[in-house]
């Protein structure tokens, strides 16, 4: 079995190792199934995101390999997310309830939610859990296929689970794990710095 190469962040500051070490990863174990109390902590973090005045607006749709919803979710992946993404154990639909009861826009909701996957993201690393969050699919199919609320958005799919081999993978995907991670410098982003 052939891993993808160290892609731990070359990193101008200390960061902490979960952060440095975490990646996207495009090959995932076709043969594995989810660690429970992993995918329950990741979850678990998630919940604990700050959100704007604690409305929590963040909703999954949490599916594993082998029943019909990872593969409704499946079928709404763009083609390229398609060639990869179904070895993964699961597939999590994070979605942002975007108004509130009474119809009022919750501005922040898209905001907390990414901040929520970034918790889930965080703590799936620190458990062993590769993820890759993927904006490449089919809005509509989802919202439809899950009867969810108008005001229901779903935003990403998370793909969930242990990295497989570079071995059993296309060259295309092959090719890109082995890319370094590349970010803007941190003068670009930070506008002021008094
Ligand atoms: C909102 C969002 C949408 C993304 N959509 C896709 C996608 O559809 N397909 C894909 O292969 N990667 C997708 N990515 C992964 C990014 O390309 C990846 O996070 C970025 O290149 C940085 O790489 P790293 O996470 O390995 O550091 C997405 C990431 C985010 C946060």
């Amino acid at each position: 079995m052939t891993l993808a190469p160290d892609r731990t962040a070359t990193t101008d500051a200390p960061i902490l190792d979960v952060l440095a070490e975490r990646f996207s990863t495009r090959v995932f174990d076709a043969s594995a199934t989810i660690d429970e109390s992993a995918l329950a902590s990741a979850l678990e973090a998630a919940r604990l995101a700050p959100s704007a005045n604690n409305t929590q607006p963040w909703r999954f749709i949490v599916t594993r390999r082998g029943t019909d919803e990872f593969a409704t979710i499946y079928a709404s992946l763009r083609d390229f997310n398609k060639s990869w993404a179904g070895d993964a154990s699961v597939l999590v639909v994070a979605a942002a309830t975007t108004t509130t009861e009474d119809g009022s826009p919750m501005h922040f909701a898209q905001y907390d939610t990414g901040q929520a996957v970034a918790h889930f993201t965080v703590q799936a690393a620190a458990e062993g859990l590769s993820t890759h969050q993927m904006g490449g699919f089919d809005r509509a199919a989802v919202k439809s296929a899950f009867s969810l609320p108008e005001n229901v958005a779903p935003l990403t799919v998370i793909a969930v689970g242990p990295q497989g081999s570079l071995d059993d993978v296309s060259d295309e995907v092959r090719a890109r794990e082995s890319v370094p991670r590349t970010r803007l410098p941190i003068a670009e982003s930070v506008l002021v710095n008094a």
